[in-house]
């Protein structure tokens, strides 16, 4: 189970995973999402594996992540091949092979990565001092993005200029020690006058020039986006040999979302500056201008 969505910001009920059990089944918690924002008490939500993402917990190093498995489920894993690291003998030339003893190095091929990974110690520290207020902290700051951007009007028509898919939290955090029942990832699309979606890489693009990140796509996610953009029934349709070019050509448009998230780094003055980017894409002479620097602009093609 997921416990968080990376793209609708929705949070997964923990209890499920208790039931799931009670059935019988194996539980693995994706918390990859969930973690960098959440307290996940393994205590209380015993499940057998858990994954998760350290970059997106604290920001570095990027390429490590881990599975916190109880060795009773990993002994239970069978793995029908081996690399480098994960094997006590390899009879060459012969067929013997005899995987090593300790069960975790039987999953961890070839050298890991273990001049990064004295970072996770401080990483997690760091985290750990602030996590009790990232709930609160994020709660507003998320409110206060969802809110600002939607009361956003073009400057010519008055309509929208964006339209948030995610999931909106539906309390308000109001002291430390309070958990959100939604993550602070704002998925979204930007809208022209008319309604239409503003080109996603466009938005990327004009973000980038204001030293904004944001991320644009599926973000992983086809589902999700799927659902996000009502898009379920041509997902279901598409040819064995589909490529995303072939089927944004054939919807029309591009497909994905634009996606802001918020963390532990983020703070109001971060926030403040998506706002006034947004505004600048209501404003038709500033979008204008950044859409004509964009279409001469050839750093994308020279990369
Ligand atoms: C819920 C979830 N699971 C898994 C992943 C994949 O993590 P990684 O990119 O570290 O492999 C992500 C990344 O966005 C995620 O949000």
């Amino acid at each position: 189970m997921t416990g968080q969505s990376n793209i609708s910001n929705s949070k997964n009920p923990l209890s499920m995973i208790g039931f799931a059990a009670s059935q019988g089944y194996c539980t693995l918690l994706d918390a990859a999402a969930l973690a960098p924002t959440s307290v996940i008490s393994l205590a209380e939500t015993p499940v057998d594996a858990m994954a998760i993402s350290f970059y997106k917990m604290f920001g570095f190093p990027t390429g490590v992540g881990a599975l916190v498995v109880k060795e009773s489920f990993l002994a239970r894993l069978d793995r029908p091949w081996f690399a480098g690291g994960t094997v006590d003998v390899v009879q060459a030339p012969g067929a013997i092979v005899t995987m090593t003893a300790e069960l975790h190095e039987r999953f961890e091929d070839g050298t890991i990565n273990y001049l990064n990974l004295p970072a996770i110690t401080d990483g997690l520290r760091f985290l750990s001092a602030y996590l009790p207020f990232l709930p609160l902290r994020l709660s507003s700051l998320t409110r206060h993005l969802i809110t600002s951007l939607s009361e956003l009007r073009h400057d010519t028509t008055g309509t929208p200029v964006v339209q948030i898919l995610s999931r909106r939290p539906s309390k308000t955090v109001k002291s430390v020690g309070e958990q959100s029942d939604t993550g602070s990832v704002v998925a979204l699309l930007f809208l022209l006058p008319n309604g239409q979606m503003i080109p996603n890489s466009f938005v990327e693009y004009a973000a980038s020039r204001q030293n904004i990140s944001l991320r644009t796509g599926c973000m992983c996610n086809p589902g999700g986006a799927a659902s996000l953009l009502g898009l379920r029934d041509a997902m279901a349709a598409l040819p064995c040999d589909a490529t995303l070019r072939a089927f944004e050509q054939y919807m029309g448009r591009e497909l994905g979302v634009v996606r802001i998230s918020l963390g532990l780094a983020s703070d109001f003055r971060d926030v403040w500056r998506v706002i006034q980017f947004a505004k600048l894409l209501g404003d038709t002479a500033a979008r204008t201008a950044m859409w004509d620097e964009w279409l001469h602009d050839k750093t994308g093609v020279a990369l």
